[in-house]
């Protein structure tokens, strides 16, 4: 399940909670495994237990031993019919689990706006509306499983009946003696007992069943496009980029780039401007290829992104992006992330050029500082100068920085651009930035609206143009102006 959840395409993550795949990886499989050692174990016994038994019958009394066999289909069919009603809702309880589980890690992920915005009872309400749902579930499903014990016993009794009958007659007719029928009755015990006992775990093997069904639809999902069998390798990238008529939608039906058409010489500054949800990580996760493109393509120094290996395209990429990740572990770890088997050498290196040793030596572990799992402890402006350290760590061809340096202060930003700048000679360099001073001195401005291109050129041809891009810097000159002279 490990490697299929690295081989599932982003699309798969975007569409349902973490807590319900974390579901299915944990419980479920816990569910399967746990059955498989312990009742797998009970099954043979039970199993050999039975073909002993109906060996010692037969050899008593094969008239006897009939009439026991026969009891084995209507015990059967009653299982069938008792499973075929309680599976739906096993079934409807492994999905309950899994939304519950849903909610809960997503409560605590949002634990601070949780209370910020006092709902509280409203996401113990919600808690409490899929517990419920559980509840309803399991106990209906423990009920319908559970009378599968009684009716067979009943099927058993009947049997017991049934052989007391006809040993009584076998006696009388001195066809065997009344110490055979004795030991025969002792065995058909016996031999209603595995199956009984199979019976009472009935219950744990429908949820395992429901369980599994829930791993292999995981299983089933369709995976990332495989890669082609003759797959391209640039060994010496130099980082030119282009968008040949790129077409793509997060969905089909509803387009968002329509008909792209970018060209970045190697060693560029390529910043990419434009409004709120204009497109513009977008591009960035068609370039990575977190998403494929629908029509059209996209060359890394001439060559297909679709035709490399998917892993070796990346390698070519590093990548500070919007939303920061670190992951629980020491600073030093969390930068050496971005290359393997980085010395402690290059990672202090990496963190001056991101202007974070600054602030790693005044804490009082410095690098040896371990940051939680959300990375609380440090503050928004601190996790993205640790992950800008790390994309230079990974000394990349290619650099994009999505919205990098967004909450650090202005004047930490700029020398963050100018480290960047020594940093990337030579090497293409993708920008996305709202604040637009930060980008001025850029090779190339993409100016992006509702997914499409609609301006480029330089800050002084744009400016000099008055479109879109001189609009919005003078928005953002002005604004600057009006809030000096308010404070
Ligand atoms: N995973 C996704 N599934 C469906 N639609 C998406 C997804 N991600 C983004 N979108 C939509 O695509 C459009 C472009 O989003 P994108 O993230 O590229 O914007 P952006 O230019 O990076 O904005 P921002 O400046 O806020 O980061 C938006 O309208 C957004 O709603
Ligand atoms: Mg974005």
């Amino acid at each position: 399940m490990n490697e299929k959840l690295a081989r599932l395409p982003l699309k798969y993550f975007d569409s349902r909670t973490h807590g319900e795949t974390l579901s299915r990886v944990v419980n479920d499989v816990d569910n399967i495994s746990s059955t498989l050692q312990q009742s797998l174990t009970q099954f043979i016994t039970a199993f050999v237990t039975l073909i002993g038994v109906i060996v010692m019958m037969l050899s008593i009394s094969p008239l006897m031993t009939l009439i026991v066999v026969v009891t084995l289909p209507i015990s059967l069919i009653a299982i069938r019919q008792i499973t075929m009603r309680s599976q739906k809702h096993f079934r409807s309880m492994q999905q309950s689990i899994g939304e519950l589980n849903g909610h809960v890690e997503e409560m605590f992920t949002g634990h601070a706006v949780v209370k910020a915005f006092g709902r509280e009872r409203q996401s113990v309400g919600r808690f409490r509306e899929v517990n419920d749902r559980l509840y309803d579930a399991s106990w209906r499903a423990q009920f319908i499983s559970g009378t599968i014990m009684p009716i067979m016993n009943v099927v058993g009794n009947l049997g017991y009946v049934f052989v007391a009958v006809a040993g009584g007659i076998l006696v009388m007719r001195k066809a065997i003696t009344i110490g055979d029928v004795q030991a025969f009755i002792s065995y058909s015990k016996q031999f209603t007992m595995p199956i009984t006992q199979t019976a009472q775990i009935a219950n744990i093997i429908q949820s395992t069943i429901a369980s599994a069904e829930r791993v292999f639809e995981l299983l089933d999902e369709p995976e990332e496009v495989a890669e082609p069998a003759h797959t391209a390798e640039i060994s010496r990238p130099k980082g030119d980029v282009r968008f040949e008529h790129v077409k793509f939608g997060y969905k089909e039906d509803a387009p968002l780039i329509e008909d792209m058409n970018i060209d970045v010489k190697s060693g560029q500054t390529v910043a990419i401007v434009g409004p709120t949800g204009a497109g513009k990580t977008t591009l960035i996760n068609l370039l990575m290829r977190f998403y494929e493109v629908n029509g059209g393509r996209i060359t890394i120094d001439g060559t297909d992104i679709n035709q490399m290996k998917r892993g070796h395209l990346r390698g070519m990429f590093g990548m500070v992006l919007q939303d920061t990740w670190l992951f629980n572990g020491t600073i030093r770890d969390n930068i050496a992330y971005g290359r393997l088997g980085a010395t402690d050498e290059e990672v202090v290196e990496a963190a001056k050029a991101a202007y974070a040793d600054h602030f790693i030596r005044t804490l009082p572990e410095g690098y040896d500082t371990v940051l939680n799992e959300e990375a609380t402890n440090i503050s928004q402006g601190q996790k993205q100068l640790l992950t800008i350290a790390r994309a230079i760590l990974a000394d990349p061809a290619i650099l994009i920085l999505d919205e990098a340096t967004s909450s650090v202060d202005t004047r930490t930003e700029i020398h963050i651009q100018q480290a960047m700048n020594e940093l990337m000679k030579g090497r293409t360099c993708f920008v996305i930035a709202h604040r637009l001073s930060t980008i001025r001195d850029a090779d190339l401005i993409l100016v992006m609206n509702k997914g499409s291109v609609i301006e480029q050129g330089t800050h002084e041809q744009l400016l000099a143009r008055g479109g879109f891009y001189a609009d919005l810097y003078e928005s953002q000159f002005s604004g600057r102006q009006r809030l000096r002279h308010s404070g």
